[in-house]
C-alpha cells in the first residue's frame, strides 16, 4: 500500500511544523505533552507557540490545540522551550519568552531578550496571565543573549531550576537558580566542562536508582565517527564521573525533557529531529514536519549506564506475529516491531530501503536508497557484544534499541510503501505487527 506518511504511532501535528517536547508531567490524572509548536508553516516560520496533547495512557491522545502564542512584549518573537511543576492543583509552566529588538544587533551579544515567563494552568489547557520572573540581567555577566529552556524541580525543600546558556566567550554552560516560592529565583551556579561547545540547549537534571544526571543538548561539539554525527548533539552528563555520553546515534534525535510518571519510572521524550539539517521531510509538501520519539523509560544498568526502553505501554499494541529467521525474508506491514537475538555478526535489511549491521565493534544504520533516507545516508554507533535488538518502524521513522536499550539510534525515514521485505541474517526475531495509537483532535 502507497505510504501516506501519517505516523502511528508517535505524536505529529495535523498541520505546521514541532520542535521540541515541553512541559511534560503528569497531571490530574492525565500525561500532558506540550510541544514547540508553528502551526502556520510545516518550515517552522512565525513565531514558536507551544502545542499541547494530553493522554490517561499514554496510548489514547487528545490535541488540545495551541496553548501559548507569542502575544506579549516578554516572548513577542517566540513561545520557547520550558518544563511542568506540578503544585498542588495547578500546573506551573515556565517557558523563555524570545524578544529581538529591532536595530543593528548580532542576535548573540546584543538584541535578543531571554526572559524566564511563568503561567499556570488548572485543567492543562487553559492559561494565566504571562508573569515574567528572570530576565537577561538577572543572568551571570559572563552570559551572551542565549539563555533559556528553563526546567523545574523540587528537591530539599527548594525548588531548583536549570537554564542553558552561551557565555560570551562561546562557551556552553548550565545556570542553576533556586527558589522559595516558584515565583522569586537566585543564581546558586554554574557548570560547564570543555567540551567544544559554544551552547548547551534544554538542560534537565534528574535521577535514575541512584544516580544523578544531566541531561544537555551541546552545539558545536567537533564530529567524529561515532560521536556528534549530526549538526548538534544531545546527550547526558553522568554527574559523578563527568561523563558524557549521547542518547541517541540515528539522524534525527534532539531536545529530550524527562519526567516521573506517577509509578515513579523516568520518561523521557525527544524531538525526532534537529534544526539546522542537510537533510529533508518529504512531508513539508503535505503540510507537516517532524514528530516526538516513542516514550522511553530509563533505567540504571549494573554498571551505572542509562538503558532507554520503548515505554511498556506500547506492548498493548502488539498484533499479529510471525517468525524472522536468519537466512530468511518476511513481507512485515508499518507499524511493526521486531524483538529478537542476535549473533555476533549480523544484517538485518528492510530490502531497498534500510539496512542494520553489526560488524566487530561497529553497529551501522545504512539507507540503502535515497528516496527513502531524502539525504540521510549511514550513522554508527560503537558498542561491544550486543544480545538483543529492538526495533520499532513507524510509517515514517525507525527506533533501534540495541542490548537492552544501551545504544539507540532513532531515524525517519520515508519508505514509498507501507509493505516492506525484511531479511535477516544472523538474528532470530519476532515480528509483531502494531495498531496504531489514537490521536483526536479538538481542532
Ligand atoms: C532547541 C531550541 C530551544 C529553544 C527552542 C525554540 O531545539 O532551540 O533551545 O527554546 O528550540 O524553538
Amino acid at each position: 500500500m502507497k505510504n501516506d506518511l501519517r505516523q502511528m504511532l508517535h505524536l505529529e501535528p495535523q498541520k505546521g511544523w514541532l520542535n521540541d517536547p515541553n512541559g511534560l508531567c503528569f497531571f490530574k490524572g492525565e500525561y500532558h505533552v506540550y510541544f514547540q509548536y508553528a502551526p502556520e508553516s510545516a518550515q517552522g516560520n512565525g513565531g514558536k507557540c507551544w502545542g499541547h496533547w494530553k493522554s490517561a495512557d499514554l496510548l489514547h491522545w487528545r490535541f488540545t490545540g495551541t496553548v501559548l502564542f507569542p502575544d506579549s512584549p516578554d516572548d513577542r518573537n517566540g513561545v520557547y522551550s520550558g518544563s511542568g511543576f506540578v503544585n498542588g492543583d495547578t500546573l506551573y509552566l515556565f517557558y523563555t519568552g524570545n524578544v529581538k529588538e529591532e536595530g543593528d544587533h548580532d542576535y548573540t551579544t546584543s538584541g535578543r531578550g531571554a526572559n524566564v515567563i511563568l503561567v499556570t494552568t488548572k485543567d492543562g489547557h487553559n492559561m494565566s496571565g504571562k508573569k515574567t520572573l528572570l530576565r537577561n540581567c538577572d543572568y551571570p555577566d559572563y552570559c551572551s543573549c542565549h539563555v533559556r529552556d528553563p526546567k523545574v524541580w523540587e528537591e530539599d525543600g527548594k525548588y531548583h531550576m536549570v537554564l542553558g546558556a552561551r557565555t560570551l566567550d562561546d562557551k556552553g554552560c548550565v545556570l542553576y537558580y533556586t527558589s522559595k516560592d516558584l515565583v522569586n529565583w537566585e543564581f546558586e551556579q554554574e557548570k560547564r566542562i570543555s567540551d567544544g561547545s559554544y551552547m548547551w540547549e534544554c538542560p534537565d537534571e534528574f535521577v535514575v536508582g541512584t544516580k544523578r544526571f544531566l541531561s544537555i543538548s551541546p552545539q558545536g561539539l567537533k564530529h567524529e565517527k561515532y560521536t556528534s554525527q549530526n549538526v548538534y548533539s544531545s546527550g547526558y552528563l553522568d554527574l559523578d564521573k563527568g561523563t558524557y555520553t549521547e542518547w541517541d546515534c540515528g539522524f534525527d534525535f534532539y531536545a529530550p525533557q524527562t519526567f516521573k510518571a506517577p509509578d515513579g519510572r523516568r520518561i523521557l521524550i525527544g524531538w525526532e529531529g534537529i534544526g539546522d539539517i542537510p537533510y529533508t521531510n518529504p512531508t513539508v509538501a503535505l503540510g507537516w514536519q517532524h514528530c516526538l520519539t516513542l516514550p522511553r523509560e530509563l533505567t540504571l544498568s549494573p554498571d551505572g549506564r542509562l538503558l532507554q526502553q520503548p515505554i511498556r505501554e506500547l506492548q498493548a499494541l502488539r498484533k499479529e506475529s510471525a517468525k524472522l529467521t536468519s537466512g530468511e525474508t518476511l513481507k512485515a506491514q508499518l507499524p511493526f516491531e521486531i524483538t529478537g537475538t542476535a549473533q555476533a555478526e549480523f544484517t538485518l535489511e528492510f530490502i531497498d530501503v534500510l539496512r542494520l549491521k553489526k560488524s566487530g565493534s561497529e553497529f551501522s544504520l545504512e539507507f540503502i536508497n535515497d528516496s527513502a533516507g531524502c539525504g540521510r545516508t549511514v550513522r554508527y554507533a560503537q558498542l561491544g557484544q550486543c544480545e538483543d535488538i529492538r526495533i520499532i518502524a513507524d510509517k515514517t521513522s525507525v527506533e533501534v534499541y540495541l542490548n537492552g536499550g544501551e545504544k539507540v539510534l532513532s531515524s525517519r525515514m520515508y519508505p514509498d510503501s507501507t509493505e516492506l521485505s525484511l531479511r535477516s541474517d544472523g538474528v532470530d526475531a519476532v515480528e509483531y505487527k502494531l495498531d496504531g495509537i489514537e490521536v483526536i483532535s479538538d481542532e
